[in-house]
Parts: structure tokens; C-alpha cells; sequence
């Protein structure tokens, strides 16, 4: 029998692959044990597949890789750093040449202006939706920017960077949010994994083109993306879910009708989105006492802290330096490397995740990185024999002394270990968190608890980058790597029980699964 979405004798709305879609609203499937949920009679194939089945992708990823020169623009804002602090440093003007604590801080005030960012894109998000947020975000982008290329002394370029920063915060809530309300189930993971796949591409663009840029130029570079994201997010539409939570019905079917193509009946996807919408009520501080709302806040919180406790950005600073000591001699093509690494396995990650599910990801990428921080915390107790000597300079001159590892000859561990970390990183705790914050958040509750996580991850980000040297000088550098390794476990053991698998769920069902959830 040909199912019409909408039918009213259709029962199921949603796919069969998945526990959750099935204990949710549908006689004909919560009265099966789970198990017996893959086994659905052929005449109950899911509206939901019949729908997808017939709709065209093409609009959905134009309107996706529009939203994506955003990710792309903030990592270039990531990346420009590690370029133009050699620049800057051999600056013969003395305003704006940084020393080595100025340079410190010309990198990671970034992360300050992201994580303010976040307050101000969650306020944004939904007043004045997706489409417009992210448009705006070009203002500070190209601003900052300018700034740096126009910087007459240190306290300019300072503002370049947190203006730049700040664009990057607001960026990094909003895309995530706008790509998985215009996809659909079937490619939401792919599309929401892609955000990280463009901030690392966005990264590696800024090494390499560093490789041939002074730094004024390579802000120029920089600053074309946000312009480039604004003139093609003006032809791309708000996303429906904003639209009918604002009650415009008819914006939203056109937004649906572009997004969809023509063959399908948007009339049904509307009416599922609206019916939900109409269940929505303007939060409050008290709802935070909800379990639909708090848990998936926790989680989504506890997820940005976790990624940035594993000490990514801590290694990608030392990268350079532990390239240079297994005989890289070029650092900045050693940028590259760990660029391009990056980059590729984000790509693997992106393409897989909508078979392999977020769980299996993040727990494999927590387990790679466990053991990799492990290996080099092993690596820098055989190079430091003596704790007491290790104090933070130590780790600085360690890295930095080839002839230690050389005698040693373990060289090849660092180099091993911090490419496995990397990969690691890119095939799980880089994009699941993004996407996962995309996704679980119900929508009345999506600005406020979107921009708690975005605060979280910059101002962790602030937090690791900054104090890792104390920290190295406080608990030895390997016990300090030796502990991101217990964060790493600490991360896995987190996704075993709390995260929960939303592959193929649509946003309404996983909204459903935590309504349902009992308080603990
Ligand atoms: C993280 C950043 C990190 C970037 C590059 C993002 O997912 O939030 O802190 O610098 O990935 O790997």
C-alpha cells in the first residue's frame, strides 16, 4: 500500500531503525519490544522514509554550504594566529611588534570574544532567527579584520581579535542550530558534522596561505568569506521551524518548497513541525527545573567542557614544537601536517556518522584520544627523568631540545601520538558536540541553552590555553598530559550513559525522548 504522508491511516511517522522513534506516540509500535521494532510488517513502512524518499537535496545543500562559509570564516579567524605571530614578532615597527607574552595574548583573546559571542548569538538566535544572526555576524568579521590590517599598535590588533572572536562565538551557535533545522533525519549528522569540516579546512587555509602571506595580506584573505556568506545567505531562507514558531506559515512552506524541492508533500512536514511548535511556550526560569529542559542542557554543557578537557588546543599550540624536535624543519609546513590530518579525518567522520550513530563516534575518538595523551605523557616522563626539575619552562625547553628525544630516540612516539590524537579528535570530540548541541535542545529553549554551551567551550578554550603552561608547572608535564588522558576516559564513561543517540531521530522525536524521560 502507498503510504501518503499525512494519511490518516498511517500510524508511524518515523523511522524504524531506531528505539526512540518507535516508544514515541505510535500504538502500533510501543507495543512492541524493542527488538521487534526492526522487524516492521511491510505495510507499516514509515511515513516518515516515504517522505524523504522523495525529496530533492539539491536547494538543502546550497543552502548548507551557504550557512558553512561561516565555520569557514571562523577558522580562518583560528588559524590566522599561527601564522602571523612569527610575522608580528619580527615586526621592525616596535607599536606593533608583540613580544612573547603579547603574542600569547594576540592568540588566544580570540577565544575570549567567542565565548562573549556565545551570550550575545543566544539572545540573537531568537529574536532575530538563524538567517539574519548569522548575516550580522559578517559585521564583526570584516570589522575586526580591518582593524588588524589598518592596527597602528598592539591594542588595535587586540581589538581585531576579539571583534574577529566574537563573530566566530555568534557563528559557531548559529550554523550548527540553522544547518539541522533546514535538514532532514536522513543527512542531518553529515550536514551538522560538516560546521567542524569547514572550521578546520578554514584553519588549514589559513596555515597554508601563511606559508606565502605576510600577516597585513593574510588578513585581507581572511576577511573574504564573511563577505562571500553574506551575499549568499541573502538568497537562502530562514529556517522553518523559526518561521512557524513566529506563527508565518506561509514563509514557512516556502522555506519548505526550496529546501524540499517539489515532489514531496510539505503540507505534511509543516504540520509536524507546527504541531510541535504549538506545544511551546515562552521559557522560563523555572521550566530550568524541567527534565526535558536541564538534562539536555547538562548534556549539551557537560559535552563542550569535555571536548575542550581533552586538550586539543593546548597540543595543536605545541604541534610546531614537537614536529620541530622529530627533525620537521620547516614548522609551518608541520602545521599543515597536523592541518590536513584534521581535516581529512573530519571529512571521514562527516561521511560515516549517519551509518556508525554519534555514540559509537565519540566513544571510539575518546578511547584513540586516551591512549595517544597517555603515550605522550609517557613520552615526556622518559625526556623529563626528573620531576622535580619539571617545571613549565622545562616542557618549553624539552620541546624544544632536539638532542634530548634524539638520544632517546623517541622521537617517532611524540610524532605518533600526536597524529593519533588528532585523528581522534577529528572523527569524534571535534564535530559530535557541535552537532549533538544542535540538535537536543527544544526549540523554545534552543537560544538560551545553545549559548550556555558556546560560553562554556570559548571559555574553556581561554582557560586550557592560557593556563597549560601553570598547569604543566604545577602537575609536571606528563602528569598534565597524563591527566587530559583521564579526561579522555572520564569523556568515554560520559557517552556511554548520558548522551543520547539521536542518528536518524528526527528533532521533534529526540525533543519527545527527553519529554519522556523520568526525573531522576
Ligand atoms: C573546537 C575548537 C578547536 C577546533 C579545531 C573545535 O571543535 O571547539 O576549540 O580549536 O575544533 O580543532
Amino acid at each position: 500500500m502507498g503510504l501518503r504522508p499525512g494519511s490518516p491511516d498511517c500510524h508511524c511517522q518515523d523511522s524504524a531503525t531506531f528505539e526512540m522513534a518507535a516508544e514515541e506516540s505510535q500504538p502500533l509500535l510501543s507495543s512492541r519490544k524493542p527488538s521487534e521494532q526492526w522487524l516492521l510488517p511491510a505495510e507499516s513502512v514509515p511515513v516518515l522514509d516515504v517522505y524523504l524518499s522523495k525529496v530533492q537535496n539539491r536547494k538543502l545543500y546550497l543552502a548548507t554550504f551557504a550557512a558553512l562559509l561561516g565555520p569557514l570564516s571562523f577558522g580562518f579567524v583560528l588559524g590566522y594566529s599561527s601564522p602571523a605571530i612569527p610575522d608580528l614578532k619580527k615586526i621592525s615597527d616596535p607599536k606593533l611588534r608583540l613580544d612573547t607574552n603579547e603574542a600569547s595574548w594576540f592568540g588566544s583573546v580570540v577565544t575570549l570574544g567567542a565565548a562573549a559571542g556565545g551570550i550575545l548569538g543566544g539572545c540573537m538566535v531568537d529574536k532575530v532567527g538563524r538567517k539574519l544572526s548569522l548575516m550580522l555576524c559578517s559585521i564583526p568579521y570584516v570589522s575586526g579584520f580591518t582593524i588588524i590590517i589598518s592596527a597602528q599598535n598592539v591594542w588595535m590588533l587586540y581589538i581585531g581579535r576579539i571583534l574577529t572572536g566574537l563573530a566566530s562565538g555568534i557563528t559557531s551557535l548559529v550554523v550548527p542550530v540553522y544547518i539541522s533545522e533546514i535538514s532532514h533525519s536522513k543527512i542531518r549528522g553529515t550536514l551538522g558534522s560538516s560546521v567542524q569540516l569547514m572550521v578546520v579546512t578554514g584553519i588549514l587555509g589559513a596555515y597554508v596561505a601563511g606559508m606565502a602571506l605576510r600577516w597585513r595580506w593574510l588578513a585581507v584573505l581572511c576577511s573574504f568569506p564573511p563577505c562571500i556568506m553574506l551575499v549568499f545567505m541573502s538568497f537562502m531562507p530562514e529556517t522553518p521551524r523559526f518561521l512557524l514558531n513566529q506563527k508565518k506559515r506561509t514563509e514557512a512552506m516556502a522555506a519548505l518548497q526550496f529546501l524540499r524541492g517539489s515532489e514531496v508533500d510539505h503540507e505534511w512536514e509543516c504540520r509536524q513541525i507546527e504541531t510541535h511548535a504549538e506545544e511551546q511556550h515562552r521559557l522560563s526560569v523555572a521550566e530550568f527545573k524541567n527534565p526535558s529542559i536541564y538534562k539536555p542542557f547538562l548534556i549539551g554543557v557537560a559535552l563542550m567542557f569535555f571536548q575542550q578537557v581533552t586538550g586539543i588546543n593546548a597540543i595543536m599550540f605545541y604541534a610546531e614544537t614537537i614536529f620541530e624536535e622529530a627533525n620537521f624543519k620547516d614548522s609551518r609546513m608541520a602545521s599543515v601536517v597536523v592541518g590536513s590530518v584534521q581535516v581529512f579525518f573530519t571529512a571521514v567522520a562527516a561521511l560515516i556518522i549517519d551509518k556508525t550513530g554519534r555514540k559509537v563516534l565519540l566513544s571510539l575518538s575518546g578511547v584513540i584520544m586516551a591512549i595517544s595523551t597517555a603515550a605522550f605523557g609517557l613520552y615526556c616522563k622518559v625526556i623529563l627523568p626528573n620531576p622535580q626539575n619539571s617545571s613549565q619552562s622545562d616542557l618549553l625547553t624539552t620541546l624544544n631540545s632536539a638532542s634530548v628525544a634524539a638520544e632517546n630516540n623517541l622521537a617517532w612516539l611524540a610524532v605518533v601520538s600526536l597524529g593519533l590524537f588528532i585523528t581522534g579528535f577529528a572523527l569524534g570530540w571535534g564535530p559530535i558536540p557541535w552537532l549533538v548541541m544542535s540538535e537536543i535542545f527544544p526549540l523554545q529553549a534552543r537560544g538560551i541553552s545553545s549559548g550556555a554551551c558556546v560560553l562554556t567551550n570559548w571559555f574553556m578554550a581561554f582557560l586550557i590555553t592560557k593556563e597549560f603552561h601553570d598547569l604543566t608547572g604545577f602537575l609536571t608535564s606528563y602528569g598534565t598530559f597524563w591527566l587530559f588522558s583521564v579526561f579522555c576516559i572520564l569523556n568515554v564513561i560520559f557517552t556511554v550513559l548520558y548522551v543520547p543517540e539521536t542518528k536518524g531521530r528526527t528533532l521533534e522525536q529526540i525533543e519527545a525522548h527527553f519529554r519522556r524521560s523520568p526525573a531522576p
